[in-house]
């Protein structure tokens, strides 16, 4: 997976990706990243790349010149014309199995925009995607699509060491994770589940898989609907939300 990130602020993808898990996988070369300076392309002799928005109005508008022939530079390089994703609330809204189609890409490009926009024609013109990453309003894309490369980078293969950590995670199935403990068995007068503690596999791999549900049903019940659940499970849902609903 070959990441293009274009940006007016390079240093903070390149900062901001380079530690932890993502770091590994860069130096393992399982993921690339470049952080392409939009400014780098800008034709204007004062290094210009926003001007003032037509029909007036507060603040100031990216410019399509610097972005397209930076996107240009990218699509040369690679040979093809990639998916470009623009970051903007006014998107589909990113959740995990978008994060699994993307990772199926061989290069993605993600135009950070910033100030109060980007010129429409050039967004009609290069991005294939656009995508938000809550109902929230940030200064930036960038950002954004460090958020979406996070979660894009671990569905990419030995991304994560243990292949089944993904799997296993919150919203495998679209169901929230059981809770997780570690030693010491008290801490501040808190026991362990006893269950955890008796070694015996299939009560536990039971016990969690109640616990997702009965998380599941009390903080996200919309997820239920996509979740796949046997009859008995979903008689033991109908039963936690007809309490909660009766609190
Ligand atoms: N740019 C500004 N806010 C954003 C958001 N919530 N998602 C994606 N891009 C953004």
């Amino acid at each position: 997976m070959n990441y293009h990130v274009l940006t007016l602020f390079p240093e903070m993808i390149e900062q901001g990706l380079n530690t932890s898990i993502l770091g590994k996988a860069l130096d393992r070369d399982l993921i690339s990243l470049e952080a392409v300076n939009i400014r780098d392309y800008t034709t204007n002799k004062h290094m210009k790349v926003d001007d003032y928005p037509y029909g007036g109005g507060a603040g100031m508008v990216m410019q399509a010149q610097p972005i397209y022939d930076a996107y240009k530079a990218v699509e040369k390089k690679i040979g093809y014309s990639p998916r470009v994703i623009y970051l903007t609330p006014q998107g589909k809204v990113f959740n995990q199995q978008m994060a699994k189609d993307f990772a199926r890409e061989k290069d993605l490009v993600f135009l950070c925009g910033h100030y109060e926009g980007v010129d429409e024609r050039v967004l009609e013109e290069i991005v294939t995607d656009e995508v938000s990453i809550g109902d929230y309003v940030l200064t930036g894309g960038e950002l954004p699509a460090m958020v979406m490369i996070d979660a894009i980078s671990r569905m990419v293969p030995a991304v994560l060491n243990n292949e089944e950590s993904a799997e296993f995670d919150s919203f495998h199935d679209n169901l929230l994770e059981y809770p997780q403990y570690s030693r010491p068995e008290t801490w501040n007068g808190k026991q362990v589940p006893p269950v955890l503690l008796s070694g015996h596999h299939a009560n536990v791999e039971k016990w969690r898989r109640e616990q997702s549900l009965i998380r599941t049903a009390i903080r996200r019940p919309d997820l239920l609907e996509k979740a796949d659940l046997t009859a008995k499970e979903k008689v033991f849902v109908e039963k936690i939300l007809a309490n909660r609903e009766g609190l």
